[in-house]
């Protein structure tokens, strides 16, 4: 409350010592400016939900203004190439060049800090071996001895995209690409569209968040899966 005195009044005082001053002075047009700070003074100071507008009419506001550019001037003037995330700035400008049609390609080097502890790599062996069939595609067995239908699962699949999320497109892209490969493909918590049916490839039913796949008509959780004819 001490506050608000205060800057009332200093306010009032340069509304007054305003109005003297430019009454007297052939530059009566400065109240252009004057005038809607003052009011805007006002304002902030009869306001009731930020306390440092009320508490300092006007100036307090630079706070909120510089809070809008604190992210502008991050990234223009302190943030690196290299260190802007989730997405820095060097693959943001290949997305860019793309969207634009233009040369998307850096001749030579890197920026990145390759001899950095923890920077990880791969490199391809200079004396190659024949890899077995187990360590090329990799599977573990789902189910135990009670299990009906035991299913050998690759350890890589496709993971969970809803359908809504992606298009039919994507879905059949993905599973015609788990049949190719011999793996899975989870279908989301979209549940499961004819789409998914289409291309062969196995499938993991996403029964989480049971918001969307998992429902009949009436919105109850439905255990039973009707697959098409000829589908299992
Ligand atoms: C477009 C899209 C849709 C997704 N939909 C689901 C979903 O329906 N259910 C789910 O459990 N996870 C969903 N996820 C999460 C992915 O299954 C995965 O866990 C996540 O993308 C992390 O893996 P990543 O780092 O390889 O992208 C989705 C991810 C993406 C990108």
């Amino acid at each position: 409350m001490r506050n608000e005195f205060i800057a009332f009044s200093i306010l009032s005082l340069v509304l007054v010592g305003g109005v003297a001053y430019f009454a007297w002075q052939p530059m009566w047009w400065a109240f252009v400016i004057l005038g809607p700070m003052i009011i805007l003074g006002v304002y902030d100071m009869l306001q009731k939900k930020h306390a440092i507008m009320r508490n300092y009419p006007i100036v307090g506001r630079g706070r909120y203004l510089m809070e809008e550019l604190r992210p502008k001037m991050y990234q223009y003037f302190i943030e690196s190439d290299t260190s802007g995330a989730p997405i820095n700035r060097i693959k943001r400008n290949i997305v860019y060049q793309r969207a634009k049609h233009e040369l998307d390609t850096t001749p030579f080097g890197t920026q990145l800090d390759v001899y950095e502890v923890g920077y990880e790599w791969l490199n391809h062996s200079i004396s190659a071996r024949k890899l077995s069939e187990e360590s090329l595609n990799p599977r573990v067995l789902v189910g135990g001895q009670a299990c009906l239908r035991p299913y050998s699962s690759s350890l890589l699949n496709v993971s969970a995209m809803s359908f809504g999320s992606l298009s039919k497109n994507a879905i059949m892209a993905l599973n015609g690409g788990a049949k190719i490969g011999s793996f899975a493909h989870n279908t989301g918590e979209g549940g499961l569209s004819p789409y998914h049916l289409k291309m062969g490839g196995d499938l993991i039913y996403q029964f989480g968040t049971g918001y969307f796949g998992c429902r009949d008509r009436n919105g109850n959780f439905r255990r039973k899966i009707s697959l098409p004819h000829g589908k299992s």
